[in-house]
């Protein structure tokens, strides 16, 4: 998809979500705030959860639309973030920055494998890349998410892409929906 076609889903659908993603608010809750990215923000959800717990966030997606509703509702909030236009694989911090979380970007191995290997670069030394995204089993045995298996990741995908990182977990986990349980495939990894 292009930023077009997501800036046309943001427009249609409206916020998707208020509430952070559950594993990323279990994962990080009890990391001491610092300075983070939200790579792939969307509408934010999960920067403006974090920005409400201290950290200093730059949420960053190529969807003007997303980050405008995820800035509108910072006001509401009363949270400041820092909002950037830009292309997640290719963007690169000005500074280097204690904690990175992508959650969803959905992409082609190789590209992924790109904002991974990127975000890496600007990650401090001891600091934290969470991620989340929809697994390839989702199409076998679960429910929801895309459908097209080019942009579902695997747990080897993703260990491969996060090799100049240490791994400190990378597994699939479910999710409980509506309609199911859901696929997901999570990593955290630190930076030496
Ligand atoms: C499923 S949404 C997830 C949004 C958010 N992370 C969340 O969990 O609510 C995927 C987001 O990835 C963004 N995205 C996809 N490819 C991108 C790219 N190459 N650069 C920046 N953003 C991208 C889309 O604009 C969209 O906002």
């Amino acid at each position: 998809m292009k930023a077009s076609d997501w800036d046309a889903r943001y427009e249609t659908a409206g916020v998707w979500s208020r509430e952070p993603n559950a594993w990323i608010a279990a994962t990080l809750e009890h990391l001491d705030p610092g300075t983070a990215v939200d790579l792939a923000a969307g509408e934010g959800r999960n920067a403006l959860w974090l920005a409400g717990l201290g950290w200093e966030v730059t949420a960053v997606d190529y969807s003007a639309v997303g980050l405008a509703t995820g800035k509108e509702r910072a006001t509401e909030l009363g949270v400041d973030v820092e909002w950037v236009v830009a292309d997640a694989t290719t963007w690169v911090s000005p500074t280097l920055v204690d904690l990175v979380v992508i959650a969803y970007l959905q992409l082609p191995a190789e590209e992924l494998s790109r904002a991974i290997g990127t975000a890496a670069g600007y990650l401090a030394p001891g600091g934290t890349l969470a991620l989340i995204n929809h697994d390839r089993d989702n199409l076998v045995r679960g429910v929801g998410g895309p459908q097209d298996p080019a942009v579902l990741a695997t747990v080897e995908e993703l260990t491969h892409a996060a090799s100049v990182l240490d791994i400190v977990e990378c597994r699939q986990v479910d999710r409980v929906t509506p309609n199911g349980i859901a696929i997901d495939v999570v990593l955290v990894a630190r930076a030496h």
